[in-house]
């Protein structure tokens, strides 16, 4: 079935002569159009000639094929989909943020500078470092401004150090960082627990053994610069021998970068100063009311302990950063300086007690989510007092081998049951990374236990059954409706698994597809750049 069969692109949809838009006659002379003739577009053939109407139901329908936070539990792991607090989105609408320009002199924008000074003092004291740069526009970015740092601060000793150490938990962002910024990467395994192995670790099939932390440091020495260390870390557990990982490495003058993605279990309870950390960046569209998803708008300011003040990133225009400053990481001085009333506002809202409380729930409702399903699903990690961080990792390794059914078609059930799919797979093998965050109910939670465990009594009664309700899922209302039904399930079981689903049912509009054939075959359906006609 294709994806969305009938559907019309909005450039075929254009009509000649229809416009959205109709602007009286200039009645003052035209501006003088400076723009170089090669930079210009030759004729707007390429673009749709639509109603502001037409435009306004197109993008309006698409938002309607996409399930948000909005609509349901979103429980991605590691990437912390929360509600945010709309309030904040109308503070950073208002015309004195929108309508000033990155580069508007300072006497201009005094309060942005007040709003930029006052945020960055409150991610000091959240994070118990002496310094921050609003600059990166992402964690990735962040990290790459934080590891940039490192190199400065090593080379400035004049220390050729060439490796940075990464857990085998950690985020994709993590090595491909270090590697862009020229070092090599070289792993540190991981216990049974999820944290960070000191000893070597024999794997008992292969009888290969890895270098533990202990033995990775005293065969590299001071050819380590950093490590890079998430907390909670990736599995979702508290690395709880942070401050002896930071104190070993500190010894060699190797620094700690804090990957702060997970920064919505700590703030408040404990800080990346605190635990030892040289530099951390923040996720401020994670844990600081930021709404994010596909890639953006984000912000990953850099928080740096005081011998790293010096290599802070300076702007070619404007005076910023330290007197040995790294290069410009953003052309804007304050790189995505709109976004910032909205942490500004979240953090202002809830003020030092609304935040730590904040985390206390996270990590609450976590702990909560594994506990009731412990029954039936195992958490694959838990720390040392048996507890979880503010995610966990849910084992569903023996789903092939008992039922015949993939973790992919479970996380694909899931929205038939009106919640997105959790994290897949990451960062192990046939896994759910779940991430309930604050803001969800204890009614909400329950509900999606409730369908977890729906959905393995559905896989255990398919053993044996190709043709079965998960391995089909998800249902669309095209397939519902379709006249022709061969399954052996009813329609009901397919659409209407649980109650709750009635009254607030999402169908997807896409269903399985062959995802391994998507990955090997790009498919584009719009124009290229170069069969737009943009000029020469
Ligand atoms: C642990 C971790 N580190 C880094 C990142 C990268 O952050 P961003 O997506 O803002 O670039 C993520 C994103 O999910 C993450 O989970």
């Amino acid at each position: 079935m294709a994806l969305i069969p009938s559907e019309a692109l909005i450039f075929e949809r254009s009509v000649p002569g229809k416009i959205g838009m109709d602007l009286p006659a200039l009645d003052v002379p035209a501006a003088k159009d400076t723009r170089p003739a090669h930079l210009k577009r030759q004729s707007f053939d390429a673009m749709p000639e639509v109603s502001e109407v037409d435009v306004v139901r197109h993008f309006t329908r698409l938002s309607r094929w996409n399930f948000g936070v909005d609509e349901g539990m979103y429980p991605l792991g590691s990437c912390t989909m929360k509600h945010n607090p709309r309030i904040n989105e109308k503070v950073a609408a208002l015309p004195g943020f929108t309508e000033s320009h990155p580069m508007a002199p300072a006497k201009h924008v005094q309060g942005n500078l007040e709003l930029m000074w006052t945020l960055q003092e409150w991610l000091k004291e959240i994070t118990g470092l002496q310094a921050v740069t609003l600059h990166p526009a992402a964690g990735a970015h962040g990290e790459f401004t934080g590891i940039m740092l490192i190199r400065a601060y090593h080379a400035s000793k004049g220390a050729k150090r060439s490796i940075v150490l990464i857990p085998d938990s950690a985020h994709g962002t993590n090595p491909a960082t270090a590697a862009m910024a020229g070092y090599t990467c070289v792993e540190v395994p991981s216990q049974a627990d999820g944290t960070i192995s000191f000893d070597d670790i024999t794997d008992a099939s292969s009888g290969k053994t890895k270098k533990g932390l202990l033995a990775l440091i005293s065969e590299h020495g001071r050819e380590i610069a950093g490590i890079m260390i998430t907390n909670p870390n990736t599995v979702g557990i508290f690395e709880y021998r942070i401050a002896e990982i930071a104190k070993l490495l500190h010894d060699i003058d190797a620094l700690i970068y804090m990957d702060g993605a997970n920064m919505n279990a700590q703030v408040g309870l404990t800080n990346p100063g605190y635990i030892g950390a040289d530099i951390c960046h923040l996720n401020l569209h994670k844990t600081f009311g930021m709404p994010h998803g596909g890639g953006g708008p984000g912000v990953g300011p850099i928080c740096a302990a005081k011998h790293l003040v010096p290599f802070l990133p300076t702007n070619p225009l404007v005076e910023a950063g330290g007197e040995q400053g790294i290069t410009a990481v953003s052309s804007a001085p304050f790189g995505s300086p709109l976004l910032l009333p909205i942490t500004y506002g979240y953090i202002k809202m809830l003020g030092g007690e609304g935040l730590r409380r904040a985390t206390e729930m996270a990590i609450v409702n976590a702990n909560y989510m594994s506990a009731a399903l412990a029954g039936e699903f195992r958490t694959f990690f838990t720390g040392e007092n048996g507890r979880v961080g503010h995610e966990m990792i849910i084992d569903l390794q023996n789903f092939r081998k008992d039922y015949g059914v993939e973790a992919g078609d479970v996380a694909r059930r899931l929205m038939d049951y009106g919640f997105h799919a959790p994290t897949l797979s990451f960062p192990v093998h046939d896994t759910f990374m779940v991430e309930p965050t604050e803001s969800e109910s204890k009614a909400e939670m329950d509900r999606f236990v409730a369908a977890m465990i729906g959905i393995k009594r559905e896989c255990e009664a398919a053993v044996g059954q190709e043709d079965n309700v998960v391995v089909n899922a998800p249902h669309t209302a095209a397939e519902i409706a379709s006249s022709e039904w061969a399954h052996p399930y009813t329609r009901e079981l397919a659409a209407f698994p649980a109650a709750w689903v009635r009254s607030s049912k999402f169908f997807p509009v896409v269903t399985k597809i062959d995802a391994g054939y998507g990955d090997r075959n790009l498919m584009c359906t719009c124009a290229s750049l170069y069969e737009m006609d943009c000029g020469e």
